[in-house]
């Protein structure tokens, strides 16, 4: 008897123990990011309002209904325990008053949310219908591809990862992908949608009007680097966004040439041809009077595509979010971009030794410089 009370406690214990760690984890885990970028209840467009009054509505719902069963567990278990009775209690089978309210209860509960949803689902579907910007979004292992497609103002203009947006404007996105399925999530701004190959899915909403930076990732699982598949999007000033365009368009600059040490700003280090066999930057020759032609568009695209590097200087992070970009960590993705992001199309073709330091430091001089002033 003695030992049984010590085991059951010992039992207590360890459930409490458990109990214990987990909630100082949790706590521990919500305290480590103030700023919560990937937060879904921080919303920032009406799509994420919506979903967000979805949830609240669907979490307040769920706590009354669980409440009320445990409630109903607790109050049975103690008032109905046993008690050395020889009868069994009375019997309610088939109860037809019980059958239809426990019937009828949850069909209201299920029409409450069904209602709203459908709602919500339409609304989205309109918000994807048309924008004042359109930009296709390829999904590729393991990097975002971004075109402008409309207005003619922006029609053209390729990047990576860091998709920059006016605020206020409406913004309609097409998900495109030629290998896997990814699955285009910015937690701020609106659900996650889908990237399926062969098969175009929309996606809009409007821009805020305050800028910012949003923080989004793939959220399908797509391979080895699922994880490291970032992207932004930047909400710009319009005339930050249309300086932009602009600088984007026309690639380097003789002011940015001219603090690489080159007279001419389309020049480029010989180094670089290696490069032009996946990469491009806008406005560039390859040799004079031979322009660069433009980046392949999208889906047709073989996958040896790499990211468009026009204004790379300009951007937050390298490899989809993987790397802050600084020299130290540009120059430690050339000497081995296996090592970094194991898997990616560009480690089939640069290892360990490809390229000698002095060609690396003369790239990342180059690539770093690609900015235009107050980018960054
Ligand atoms: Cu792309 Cu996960």
């Amino acid at each position: 008897m003695k030992r049984q009370v010590r085991r059951r406690r010992t039992v207590g214990y360890r459930l409490f123990t458990l109990l214990a760690i987990v909630v100082v984890a949790v706590l521990a885990l919500s305290a480590c990011d103030e700023s919560k970028p990937l937060s879904t209840v921080d919303p920032v467009t009406s799509n994420g309002r919506d979903i967000q009054s979805l949830y609240k509505l669907v979490f307040w719902m769920a706590l009354v209904v669980f409440i009320g069963v445990q409630f109903g567990i607790v109050y049975a278990a103690l008032k109905y325990r046993y008690r050395g009775e020889r009868t069994r209690p009375r019997q309610i089978h088939g109860n037809q008053r019980l059958e239809i309210l426990w019937t009828i209860i949850p069909a209201i509960v299920l029409l409450v949310i069904f209602i709203p949803s459908v709602t919500t689902l339409y609304k989205f579907e309109d918000s994807a219908k048309t924008g004042d910007y359109t930009i296709e979004v390829y999904g590729k292992q393991w990097y975002w591809e971004v075109h402008y497609t409309k207005p003619n103002t922006v029609a053209g203009v390729v990047t990576a990862n860091e998709i920059h947006v006016p605020a206020g404007a409406k913004i309609q996105f097409k998900l495109l992908s030629n290998n896997v399925i990814h699955s285009f999530w910015v937690p701020r701004m609106t659900g996650k949608t889908d990237v399926i190959p062969g098969h175009e899915n929309e996606l809009g909403f409007t821009a805020p009007k305050t800028p910012g930076v949003f923080q989004g990732e793939c959220a399908e699982f797509c391979g080895t680097n699922h994880a490291w598949m970032r992207f932004r999007i930047i909400v710009d000033t319009p005339e930050q966004f249309n300086n932009w365009i602009a600088a984007y368009k026309a690639g380097p600059t003789q002011a940015g040439a001219q603090a690489l040490g080159l007279v001419d700003s389309k020049a480029m280090p010989p180094e670089f041809a290696l490069c032009l066999g996946c990469h491009r930057i806008n406005g560039m020759e390859t040799a004079p009077g031979t322009p660069v032609p433009d980046q392949v568009t999208g889906i047709k695209s073989p996958e040896t595509n790499g990211p468009n590097l026009t204004l790379l200087g300009c951007r937050e992070t390298l490899a989809a979010g993987q790397l802050e970009n600084t020299p130290e960590n540009l120059t430690k993705w050339l000497e081995d971009p296996g090592a970094v992001k194991p898997g990616n199309f560009m480690s089939t073709q640069i290892h360990k030794g490809t390229l000698k330091p002095d060609q690396i430091s003369a790239l990342v001089k180059y690539l770093e410089a690609q900015k235009i002033p107050g980018c960054k």
